[in-house]
């Protein structure tokens, strides 16, 4: 298969440039600058990108690439930072921007050099996304300048005889006009891609896969009955059947009715299928637990907890699968960026696993393609096309402690917006949605009384890929009648907000 190497500087939308090499059909992945020499070689790659990152890559202890890198004879695309490392390393000059007037923030007008591979086919003038405190300036012996906006320069650089192209702008954003296309101009006109990444062929590798690594083991899969888990499911019931035991973990944070529905769909299906209630055991585990990152491992360890109790009853089971996907992974760490969340399957597993091995079939998968692979494997839309519910559930949804009250309480208001979202139609429109319970009490007024209640947040999003998002606009006639319900209908709520952030600078869920 054709690989790209996309060598992680600590940019904000490295994950997006991920993205966008696997929508252009060419597998990738993301790896830390520090990757060493001998694993790029065994990577082998047809192409490496360089991506952004918030350093000066003049400045002692910034990020830097092996110049290893440079001899490979591997075509090399930098994006901004990226672009920066290229000149540093080959002999131009970079300096910061504060000296000159070429440091550029948000949408820009750039001219570019449609005779260069990058920008073949594409209108000679644009929008591109910059984000560059530094300048170049002085190009490397041997490049051109291919692109050029009013404040500066030197936008782009190339060197088509090494191939070595530096962009100083960011085409995996949006806001780059064309930018997926000059991605896919790099890895197609000059990686010489001919993109063999399709989740038909995924599904085939990854059942083989499953298949030599398992042998004749049994295999506990953790599900809960999102998408994740459940394509995950899929792919382990069609590669080894009934080696397969899907335990569900009802832990009392699920929505409302939430249990039973998972139950009923799971039953349906011919797989050894197992509930296993323990809502009062993560209360317990969780009471008087308020900081979100160690409710987040609490819950973590244990579901682990209860998967090795259920994998002793089973008996022999040495593999423990669980639906993780690539943001989960690059989410909680894994890469060189800042951790942001542990997500509970990835970071907030306990040091200490009684499995021989964790199984993580789709974690290399972004969101949309394990969608793909879902249809793939034949299960239904309204499966495949459920929003995304977080592993620790309402937990994270409830701000502070967490009591049985509580739980109750939202779900019984998220069940009302949710209700509401879907008779007006809107639920096809938004990618995410539901209430969070603050823990700020504030006074009313009921009837003719004085109410000191909790108020409620109500959250919705629209969005690609769950890395940015923005706040969705819901119509006010059905904020309304969501907010009128609630707090007729929830005890112990007595004021609603809506949640009006984009991620950034937030993130979908509040902790
Ligand atoms: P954030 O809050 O990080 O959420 O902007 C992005 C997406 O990830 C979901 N999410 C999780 N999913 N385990 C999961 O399976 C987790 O621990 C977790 N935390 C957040 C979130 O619902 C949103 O879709």
């Amino acid at each position: 298969m054709e690989k790209i190497l996309i060598l992680d500087f600590g940019g904000q939308y490295n994950q997006l440039i991920a993205r966008r090499v696997r929508e252009c059909n060419v597998y990738c992945e993301v790896h830390p600058y520090t990757i060493s020499m001998e694993d790029i070689k065994a990577f082998s790659p047809i192409g490496i990108i360089f991506t952004g990152g918030p350093g000066s890559v003049y400045t002692a202890n910034s990020p830097q690439v092996d110049s290893a890198v440079f001899e490979l004879g591997v075509p090399v695309l930098g994006i901004c930072y990226g672009c920066q490392l290229i000149a540093h390393h080959l002999g131009g000059q970079v300096t910061p921007a504060q000296d000159n007037s070429a440091r550029e923030y948000g949408k820009t007008e750039t001219y570019y050099d449609v005779s260069s591979p990058i920008f073949n086919g594409l209108p000679e003038k644009g929008i591109s996304w910059m984000s560059h405190g530094d300048y170049m300036a002085k190009v490397p012996v041997g490049f051109q300048l291919t692109a050029h906006s009013a404040a500066c320069p030197n936008v782009a650089i190339a060197d088509d005889e090494r191939r070595f192209y530096g962009v100083q702008f960011h085409p995996e954003v949006n806001h780059t006009e064309h930018g997926t296309d000059m991605i896919r101009n790099f890895l197609y006109e000059v990686c010489g891609a001919c993109g063999d990444w399709t989740m038909a062929d995924y599904k085939d590798t990854a059942i083989r896969q499953i298949r030599e690594k398992v042998g004749n083991g049994k295999v506990l899969l953790a599900l809960s009955g999102g998408v994740d888990s459940s394509v995950c499911a899929a792919l382990l019931a069609e590669a080894i059947g009934s080696q397969l035991t899907c335990v569900f973990v009802d832990q009392g944070l699920m929505r409302l009715n939430e249990g039973d529905e998972v139950e009923l769909a799971f039953s349906k299906w011919s797989m050894n299928f197992i509930r296993v209630n323990a809502e009062s055991r993560f209360l317990l585990k969780l009471a008087g637990e308020a900081e979100p990152e160690r409710k987040r491992k609490i819950i973590g360890e244990e579901f682990i907890r209860v998967f090795e109790e259920e994998a002793k009853k089973i008996g022999a089971v040495d593999y423990l699968a669980q639906g993780t996907i690539y943001p989960d992974v690059i989410e909680s760490g894994a890469g060189t960026a800042a951790v942001i969340k542990s997500h509970h399957n990835v970071g907030g597993l306990p040091d200490y696993v009684e499995f021989k091995e964790i199984l993580e079939p789709l974690n290399m998968l972004f969101k949309d393609e394990v969608r793909q692979l879902g249809r793939e494997l034949g299960l239904p839309e309204y499966l495949v096309s459920r929003q995304p519910f977080p592993g620790p559930g309402l937990a994270i949804r409830i701000i502070g402690d967490i009591t049985k009250d509580k739980t109750d309480t939202l779900r019984w208001a998220d069940h009302i917006f949710r209700d509401e979202i879907a008779k007006a139609g809107q639920d096809k429109l938004l990618s995410q949605y539901f209430a969070v319970l603050t823990n700020t009490r504030s006074v009313g007024v009921m009837g003719d009384g004085r109410t000191y209640d909790y108020t409620l947040a109500l959250r919705a999003v629209t969005t690609d890929d769950f890395m940015t998002a923005d706040w969705a606009r819901i119509p006010y006639e059905v904020l309304d009648r969501i907010s009128v319900r609630i707090v007729n209908e929830v005890r112990s709520i007595n004021r609603i907000v809506y949640d009006i952030t984009s991620k950034p600078p937030a993130t979908v869920e509040w902790e």
